[in-house]
This record gives structure tokens, C-alpha cells and sequence, in this order.
């Protein structure tokens, strides 16, 4: 009306600079936008573990898969540390700065807590004696632009990824760590509520724990995570 339009041409604004496309590009943004392309990429995934006997096949066939646009930020493809015969397996969320910089899971400063963490209770990645170490690994390979969560289309197409490291490194207890974990394989966020209690995952005992990154910044709940780690400590004494 400022401008002396007296006739609107529809109800709703309509951005025509965004609209008008260059013919090259006019078939592009249907492919794009087809509701179907996500459901695709989880067949993909699950087409891509099919027949996968070993982690290093696993690590090949994820390593290779094309479907992830997340990928294309990173610059390392990060898939486990640690001893994979481990009772233990930590499952965290995506590769930060230093993970993708070291082609490592948890090596930065949240990492290092973690090393901290479960060497007051006996367990160090990359011992030998699996019952002293530590397998860990994240839901997502690579590491996302400026460390957002991971989506979860994302965390769906990588899921099937995840269920076939679980199964293929048969730990007798996991621990999520954080949301994305827990939305992983539990289908459920919340992780203050879900924290310290034992559930299922990918049909073995789990306990949802805080983030190191969250206790890093939340200093008091480090109490709580004591607790968790001591939990971890009576199960596998017990025979888990
Ligand atoms: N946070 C995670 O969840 N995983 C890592 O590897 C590093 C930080």
C-alpha cells in the first residue's frame, strides 16, 4: 500500500527472485524436493550393510556411501576408536573440529573427559584386555557443518550402519551418549530424563548417559555421571 498497490494478485507473498529458475535448473528442485528421496536413502544404507561380514567391510561400505550431504563438509570419514573386542561401546553423537581434523572419534576436549571418565573405572580405549577397554564410535561419520545436530533423516540413513556395528562388534553393554544416541536407537530424546536408567538397544542392555560436552559445561552433573559410570562398573562385574 506504501508503494500504492490498491489490487492484491494473491494471498499469500511470493518471493519471484527465489522463484525464477535458469532453464538448466528447472528439473533439479522437483528431484530434490520428491518426499521420497529420504525413504531412498535409507534403502541405500540398508542395501550398502547387506552382506557386510566384518567391521572393515562396514567401514568400507560406509565410508562409501554417497547419499549423506553431511559428507561433503568433512574432511575425514571418522568410524570407531578403540579395542572393538571391548565389553563396552560408546556411542556418541557426530565428529567435531578435532575429530574430523584426526580421523578419530572423541579426541577433542569433550573426548578427553571421556578418556577421564571411564578410566576412573577401569576401562581405556585401545587396551588390550577387553575387559579393561573401550570400543567407541558415533552416529554419524562425519562431521556436520559448525557441529549442528545431525537431522534425523540424517540419523535414519545412518542407522542401519549403526545397527550392523552393533551387531558385527557384539558388545555386551552400550553406552549413549546424548540425544543423538538415544534418538538412534531408542527412537526417544530427553537425555536428562532418560539418563542412568537401562534400556534396550539394538537388543542389548544400554544406559543413556549426559554428553561429555554437556558436563563440561554443566560441571554440577557430573555427580549424576559418577553414578552412571559406577552403574556401568556393577553391570559388568555382575557379568553384565
Ligand atoms: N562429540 C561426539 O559426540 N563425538 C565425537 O566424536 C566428538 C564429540
Amino acid at each position: 500500500m506504501e508503494l500504492g498497490a490498491t489490487e492484491a494478485i494473491g494471498d499469500v507473498p511470493v518471493d519471484r527472485y527465489a522463484e525464477v529458475p535458469r532453464k538448466a535448473e528447472v528439473a533439479a528442485p522437483a528431484v530434490v524436493a520428491l518426499p521420497v528421496g529420504e525413504v531412498d536413502c535409507v534403502a541405500e544404507a540398508r542395501a550398502a550393510v547387506r552382506g557386510v561380514q566384518s567391521l572393515a567391510e562396514l567401514a568400507e561400505a560406509q565410508g562409501a556411501f554417497e547419499h549423506c550431504e553431511i559428507r561433503k563438509g568433512a574432511r575425514n570419514f571418522v568410524f570407531s576408536d578403540g579395542n572393538p573386542a571391548s565389553r563396552v561401546m560408546v556411542i556418541g553423537e557426530a565428529p567435531g573440529r578435532d575429530e574430523d581434523i584426526e580421523g578419530k572419534p572423541f579426541v577433542g576436549r569433550a573426548g578427553q573427559l571421556l578418556d577421564r571418565m571411564f578410566a576412573a573405572i577401569g576401562l581405556v580405549r585401545g587396551a588390550e584386555d577387553p575387559a579393561k577397554s573401550l570400543y567407541i564410535t558415533n552416529v554419524m561419520p562425519w562431521r556436520p557443518p559448525g557441529n549442528r545436530t545431525p537431522e534425523a533423516a540424517e540419523i535414519a540413513m545412518m542407522l542401519p550402519f549403526l545397527e550392523r556395528h552393533v551387531a558385527l562388534a557384539e558388545p555386551e553393554i552400550i553406552v549413549l551418549m546424548g540425544n543423538t544416541p538415544c534418538s538412534a536407537a531408542l527412537g526417544q530424546v530427553g537425555i536428562l530424563k532418560l539418563r542412568g536408567q537401562w534400556v534396550n538397544a539394538f537388543g542389548r542392555p544400554a544406559l543413556p548417559m549426559t554428553h561429555p560436552a554437556y558436563l563440561l559445561r554443566n560441571p554440577a552433573a557430573k555427580r549424576e555421571a559418577w553414578a552412571d559410570l559406577l552403574a556401568v562398573q556393577a553391570r559388568l562385574r555382575s557379568g553384565a
